[in-house]
């Protein structure tokens, strides 16, 4: 199994370019299952989850064209083979879910496996289902698949999300662009993801308004056309890179940030006492930290426009070197911080109490031995192992290349000292 050999204490300089959002493009492919014509995107990254999700769409018969090692990615759903997304295919990736109500609202049938619990936390499907179910589709949960079906087709409806969702919103969002009549969403997700798919459902003929906001209306139309579409570029990959140069000090200028969405983490990261320049305009975002020492900053994780879940791994690392005591609350997750014993073995002072993690900065962590334990606490700990002294190995890094793209040359690049180590080595 690959790692990761940093060697850290070595400041960041330099620029890198910000990838195609993972969140955002998983979605785009499978509003390719809505229509018979081809559904081109740039700016696709090349990620582990999305080839994996690619291998689901051609076990579903669409054609697939997407050479390696390139951004760009044509998707032809013109017939489908099957409508039937098996067990090996959904189980290793939870976005792979969001394939069923394209395929019900086109179909008017289609049978999904149940996604597999997940190390963050018990991650259910019910508000999906609810959703679907609430449009017309009659669900039987059987055997860990759902069998959905609505013969005369998906009918509009007015759902009110208990609380919120990014994969409901988007789910029902997909589905509601086939269905008669229009469907209203409420207490909706507001993630910039959900507004970048609404863009290219409404390239493709959907009409769909108010995504990005706490209410999305969506009028059914006949059919749907082809479309060509820009992945938006990664907030969260930005804000990573962002606090790995924060953590180890220099000067990155961050190129291709879709920077209005960074705001609660601009906001954490000048609490912290690290200098931010963000050019909206530009999309640019430079972060610069000489010698001094990071402040604690207390953060909840919350839905869009709140601090993301996502990063808060990755603002763990930081405080861990901050003066002061800091508190992170996870209230999305029940079980995402996996990574607090990890950055213990590199001498951070963490102790976790429930949804609260409660860090003692210290001035100087040291490598050790981490573990990979899921895609953002991966890369906690490379942000860590930039910051420390000595050499860190992360072991376990299939986590990091399911979500961040050309990771090691891009931070190899800005001055990083990290090699990827083949299995034999380690
Ligand atoms: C969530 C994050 C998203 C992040 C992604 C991957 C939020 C609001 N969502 O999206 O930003 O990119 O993880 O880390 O921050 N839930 C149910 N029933 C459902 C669906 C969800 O109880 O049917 C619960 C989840 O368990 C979770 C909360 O609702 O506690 C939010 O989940 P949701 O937004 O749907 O998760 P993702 O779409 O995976």
């Amino acid at each position: 199994m690959d790692k990761l050999r940093i060697t850290g204490g070595t400041e960041l300089h330099g620029s890198l370019d910000i990838s195609g959002a993972k969140n955002s493009a998983l979605k785009l492919m499978a509003a390719s299952l809505l229509t018979a014509h081809p559904v081109t995107l740039t700016n696709m990254p090349n990620l582990a989850d999305t080839r994996f999700l690619s291998q689901l769409l051609s076990v579903l018969g669409v054609e697939v064209y997407w050479p390696n090692g390139t951004n760009e990615c044509r998707l032809n759903a013109e017939t489908l083979s099957s409508t039937i997304a098996p067990y090996d295919q959904v189980r290793k990736m939870r976005a792979s879910f969001n394939v069923l109500g394209p395929m019900l609202a086109r179909y008017g049938h289609a049978t999904v496996s149940l996604p597999g619990g997940c190390a963050i936390g018990a991650r259910p499907v019910d508000l999906h289902l609810k959703a679907l179910s609430a449009m017309g589709a009659d669900l039987l949960v059987e055997g860990g698949y759902v069998k959905a079906a609505a013969i005369h087709g998906l009918k509009s409806a007015r759902i009110v999300f208990p609380f919120v969702s990014v994969g409901a919103t988007e789910h029902a969002m997909l589905a509601a662009t086939l269905a008669k009549g229009t469907t209203i969403l409420e207490n909706a997700a507001q993630e910039p993801e959900i507004a970048d798919l609404a863009t290219c459902l409404n390239k493709m003929g959907a009409d769909v308004s108010g995504a990005g906001t706490s209410t999305v209306t969506i009028n059914g139309v006949e059919s749907l056309s082809g479309a060509q579409h820009a992945v938006m570029p990664d907030r969260i990959e930005a804000g990573t890179f962002a606090m790995a140069a924060a953590a180890a000090g220099g000067d990155v200028t961050l190129q291709g940030v879709p920077v209005a969405s960074l705001l609660a983490l601009n906001d954490a990261l000048l609490e912290a006492g690290v200098e931010v320049d963000a050019d909206i305009e530009a999309s640019t975002l430079r972060i610069r930290r000489g010698q001094t020492p990071l402040r604690a900053v207390n953060i909840n994780t919350q839905p869009y426009p709140g601090f993301p879940t996502d990063l808060q791994a990755q603002f763990m690392a930081l405080m861990a070197l901050a003066k002061g005591t800091s508190i992170i609350r996870e209230t999305i997750f029940e079980n995402r911080f996996m990574h607090a014993p990890e950055l213990s073995r590199l001498g951070a002072d963490i102790a976790v109490r429930g949804q609260e993690a409660v860090i003692n900065g210290v001035s100087q962590l040291y490598g050790a031995e981490v573990m990979a334990t899921d895609l953002r606490a991966s890369v906690s700990l490379v942000i860590a192992g930039l910051a420390a002294s000595g050499v860190t190995d992360v072991n376990r890094i299939y986590h990091l290349d399911r979500g961040f793209e050309r990771l090691e040359e891009k931070l190899t690049a800005c001055g990083a000292n990290i090699v990827r180590l083949d299995g034999a080595e380690g």
